[in-house]
């Protein structure tokens, strides 16, 4: 699963720039507790790109992942259709491996983002549904 799905129109030099955008924000990052900064950078149709970062809380379960920061402050931002995010993590100077999004994130990128919305990593491309296979949605609870 990895590098060859195409991006939809997202050219090879977009994502690069896409890519380090998320290390750049990754340097905002607040995590005193865990140490592992995460960046995220959001390419949102109308061509603007949202940031992200992970900001943590001395009380634990309050810690905001970047995906998320990213997404939602593009909704309050107005923005409401989303092309490739781009996620780069890792514990003080090591950000080589993949950072995959957590559980909940996938849930939040289901929501906002298309089947075929494509995530990149630093060892390639993939795809929200690939990486949330049977993601729950509103009609699973509708009567
Ligand atoms: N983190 C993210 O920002 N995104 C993820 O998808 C996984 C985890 C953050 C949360 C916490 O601040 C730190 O990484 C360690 O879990």
């Amino acid at each position: 699963m990895q590098a060859e799905h195409s991006v939809g129109s997202i050219t090879k030099a977009q994502q690069q720039l896409l890519y380090q955008k998320a290390c750049e924000a990754r340097k905002q990052a607040y995590a005193p507790y865990s140490g592992f900064c995460v960046g995220a950078a959001l390419l949102c149709s109308s061509g603007n790109i949202v940031l992200g970062c992970n900001v943590e809380n001395a009380a634990y379960p309050l810690c905001l992942c970047a995906e998320r920061t990213a997404l939602c402050a593009a909704i309050a931002a107005g923005e409401r259709s989303f092309l490739a995010l781009a996620i780069c993590g890792g514990k003080g100077e090591e950000m080589d491996a993949p950072c995959f999004p957590c559980g909940a994130c996938r849930q939040v990128i289901a929501e906002l983002c298309p089947p075929e919305f494509p995530i990149l990593l630093s060892n390639g491309v993939y795809l929200a549904k690939d990486l949330l296979p049977y993601a729950f949605s509103l009609p699973d609870c509708a009567e």
